[in-house]
């Protein structure tokens, strides 16, 4: 695109991207081979080039989530934790990100008996590093795997008091197979979580219809709504959110890999501009849907064609949507 180079000096902050999700297959295999971590007799699995083709070929949500966690047990050491995240904040900053606020999913880690504090000491590692070497800011966000119980993400909560407490997590988040698992079986943790100061966000409408956008807003009182693309189908709430200022974080390759959307040019960006609604682009999970914020900026341009000050516009909602203070905004526009 001839606005590529212009795409990539505009200053990006990230929303939306699980640092599991920056596992790419040759990681996989490394590690694997590392900690002696046997991966499953599938044919995928018999090289990371193998593993890659495979990614192409997801039919859902759950398809490619079964190979996430699969991928996950790799995971073992803090030290894997903070090359993971090292990894993505390097390959963030080439692509103009200048302020992340990221995901992970303890649960992932714990239920395999890997202690929270060397998944957190790992990434917290990665985040000081991107801050002081490479000038990216950035935050923490704590996602609950809403296909587990509910009782596992207070358990979760509880675990995480001391990383809470000193500020290292600075919000919740919802992630994990969508429909069935309504938002509202999680707002006594959530309100855990707004009582101890923190912030919240939920994935809602990417699969699931738009009762999952409102139930994480009503009930789960989230400033934020993760990917949200089924916004779209009420009207209504779509004048609501605008008029609220809420900021959908929208993942246009993923929603092409994972089959929720026909292609990107059918997703309602149009829609969502004319009607002031606040949104921002992500990868998603870069390592599996087809690379990073950039990649998704690049597509969005080809399927769009939007201008200079309508990706002015999408850039200055990503920077007010930041959990940031004031004078940081001011630096990033
Ligand atoms: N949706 C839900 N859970 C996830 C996703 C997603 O797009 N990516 C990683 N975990
Ligand atoms: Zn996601």
């Amino acid at each position: 695109s001839p606005l590529h180079p212009f795409l990539l000096k505009l200053p990006k902050c990230e929303h939306h991207i699980h640092l599991e999700g920056a596992l790419t297959p040759q990681l996989v295999f490394h590690l694997a081979n590392k900690n002696a971590i046997p991966l499953p007799n599938l044919p995928h699995y018999q090289s990371p080039e193998a593993l890659a083709a495979r990614y192409e070929a997801f039919d859902s949500l759950d398809d490619f989530l079964n190979i996430h966690y699969a991928n996950m047990s790799v995971l073992i050491t803090e030290n894997d934790f903070y090359e993971l995240a090292w990894s993505y904040f390097r390959a963030a900053y080439a692509d103009g990100v200048h302020h992340a606020e990221v995901f992970f999913d303890p649960q992932s880690h714990t239920s395999r008996s890997i202690p929270i504090a060397s998944v957190i000491n790992g990434y917290k590692r990665a985040l000081d590093r991107a801050g002081s070497e490479l000038g990216v800011t950035s935050r923490l966000i704590m996602c609950f795997l809403r296909h587990l119980p509910v009782p596992s993400a207070h358990a979760t909560f509880d675990s995480a008091t001391e990383f809470i407490h000193d500020g290292t997590i600075h919000a919740v988040g919802l992630d994990s197979s969508e429909v069935g698992f309504p938002p509202e079986l999680f707002t006594d943790v959530f309100r855990k979580a707004k009582d101890a100061g923190l912030q919240r966000t939920a994935h809602g409408g990417e699969e699931g219809d738009i009762s999952y956008i409102k139930g994480a807003l009503d009930s789960l009182k989230v400033d934020r709504i993760d990917h949200g693309i089924r916004l779209i189908e009420d009207r209504e709430l779509m004048k609501a959110i605008a008029a609220k200022g809420t900021l959908l974080t929208i993942c246009p390759l993923s929603n092409v890999y994972l089959r929720t959307t026909k292609s990107i040019a059918s997703l309602p960006l149009r829609e969502f501009l004319e009607a002031g609604v606040q949104f921002s682009l992500h990868s998603d999970d870069p390592a599996y849907f087809g690379g990073g914020i950039l990649n998704n900026y690049c597509a969005v341009e080809e399927a769009f064609g939007f201008n200079i000050d309508e990706w002015k516009t999408i850039a200055i909602a990503g920077v007010q949507g930041s959990w940031i203070d004031k004078a940081r905004k001011k630096a990033l526009v």
